[in-house]
């Protein structure tokens, strides 16, 4: 069970300790941040509201564990990782039981995000191994008017400090997509869990226990810190802190103010998309309405990679619609408890919001497929057709169970609405003819198109970026662990040209 156990440390009375220089502590603000149970709308856990001061006293030990963390062997890095992920997944029940209660992530999915995260901690201790085990030798006589006199090795160091702020929708798993290929490639790291909004920080519980197993793992203290508490206190001071080093984070539009705040720091943002879903004349249909309700409503469409808004040859429409209506009538909704497909969203803000888009499109004449039902912050899923480009709905992404249909008289029809879309996460487009397939996937402007099936991020070893509003820079374990390094040359200059073997 959730703080107890092996984790009982973890928690002070009623209130979720922070983590800092290997130890679990209380803030000294003597204040504490509630996280409301989606379900049941009633405060479930609460975490420490720390303060700046704290802040700047995990940015000091950071510091210092990192510089001896830098001289640690590798293969002794990647061991305790194996080590933390081995612990992650004995203990997939109690965190999976958080991931339920702050989140409403159905019980399933909540164990899986936790043994996929073991599953890539593993992978980038690995890889890890793998890649920062090589470097590079150059040398000088290809460029002109050069001779062989000077070789230049390179290899990856470390950044410093990576500040890692993952989303509330994979409080665990994205948090180890950061600290995984931070901490092989010598890096610190400092959590921020989720902030879902200025006083909610949904995940943040779920996360704690996740990094208490790296403690368990044995991590030098300060390496890892986890420290909560209200964005408007510690949010922007972390960000801009001077300590850190880099920053990785998965979200929404916060990650654009981020950015503009954020000094000369590598970046690494994932914030949201409105992927399209391109449907041609010859694809296969059933194929193409089981993909559309597992792309668009899987996690009750809380997913950045969700199917957004499905942009579907009109000769086609009427009978997809008919296959997605059925498959709908058959999700189970209710509670995450009760292993249902649709959940409660994650707040009554979200929720609302999801509402506005709703209701924007009702009065602009939209077909509702079903009767909008909403009880608390369970939405019952929708399917919405014949969309039309000055709905919202159109743009803008809900974050919830509801799915716009736009039906196309041509295939450049879809490509441009993709296009003019602010985000370019992830589309697909389903057809039988893989030429077509490839010309439109290399003229959707998306950071990864699929072919046939829904879009994903995983498995978690591909590269994962968005164009435009979607991100900055790529992810997947091997392109965050060459993010979370720079290369560092070493030239040795020789009196005379050397030409190997001549
Ligand atoms: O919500 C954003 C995630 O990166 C999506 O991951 O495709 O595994 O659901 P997923």
């Amino acid at each position: 069970m959730a703080g107890t156990g092996v984790f009982a440390d973890i928690l002070d009375g009623e209130v979720y300790k922070y983590y800092a220089d290997g130890e679990w502590r209380a803030s000294g603000s003597g204040k504490s941040v509630a996280i409301v149970n989606p379900t049941t709308r009633q405060t479930q856990y609460r975490v420490q509201a720390c303060t700046q001061e704290e802040v700047n006293k995990v940015m000091e030990g950071a510091k210092v564990a990192q510089k001896a963390w830098a001289r640690t062997p590798l293969w002794k890095r990647a061991e305790l990782l194996h080590k933390a992920a081995a612990i992650l997944k004995e203990h997939k029940a109690p965190i999976a039981e958080c991931l339920v209660k702050e989140i409403a992530k159905p019980a399933k999915d909540a164990v899986t995000e936790v043994v996929r995260s073991g599953d890539l901690v593993s992978y980038t201790a690995e890889e890890g191994v793998r890649i920062l085990g090589e470097g590079k030798l150059l040398v000088s006589d290809s460029f002109p008017g050069n001779e062989r006199n000077k070789y230049c090795l390179s290899s990856k160091v470390p950044l410093g400090i990576v500040l890692a702020i993952p989303p509330f929708n994979y409080p665990v798993n994205l948090a180890v997509s950061k600290i995984g290929p931070a901490l092989i490639a010598g890096n610190a790291l400092v959590l921020k869990p989720p902030t879902q909004c200025l006083l909610c920080n949904q995940g943040a519980v779920a996360a704690l226990h996740m990094v208490h197993c790296f403690h368990l793992a044995g991590f030098p203290k300060g390496l890892i810190s986890c420290v909560t508490g209200k964005g408007s206190e510690i949010g922007d001071f972390l960000t801009m802190h001077p300590g850190v080093n880099c920053i990785s984070f998965t979200g929404g539009d916060t990650g654009i103010a981020i950015s503009k705040k954020a000094g000369m720091v590598p970046l690494q943002m994932e914030l949201g998309g409105k992927d399209a879903c391109i449907v041609l004349e010859d694809a296969d249909l059933d194929l193409v309405a089981a993909n559309i309700v597992k792309g668009g409503f899987s996690y009750s469409g809380q997913r950045c990679t969700a199917v957004k808004v499905v942009l579907i040859m009109e000769t086609v429409a009427d009978t997809v619609v008919e296959k997605v209506n059925a498959k709908l009538a058959k999700l189970k909704v209710g509670p995450p408890e009760d292993n249902c497909d649709i959940t409660p969203v994650v707040t009554e803000s979200s929720a609302n919001f999801i509402e506005g888009l709703v209701m924007d499109a009702k009065e602009k004449g939209a077909t509702f497929c079903q009767e909008y039902r909403r009880e608390g912050n369970l939405i019952w899923p929708l399917l919405l057709d014949h969309v039309r480009p000055d709905m919202r709905i159109a743009w803008e992404e809900p974050f919830g169970p509801v799915l716009p249909v736009i039906r196309i008289n041509s295939v450049e029809e879809g490509i441009h609405h993709c296009n003019a879309s602010n985000f370019g996460l992830q589309g697909c487009v389903f057809t039988r003819d893989i030429n077509k397939a490839i010309m439109i996937s290399d003229a959707m402007e998306s950071g990864t198109v699929q072919i046939n099936s829904a879009p994903a991020r995983g498995p978690d070893h591909f590269p994962f970026q968005g164009l435009k509003d979607s991100g900055i820079g790529s992810q997947g374990i091997t392109n965050s662990i060459n993010m979370m390094t720079k290369v560092k040359s070493t030239v040795i200059n020789l009196p005379s040209p050397s030409y190997t073997m001549g």
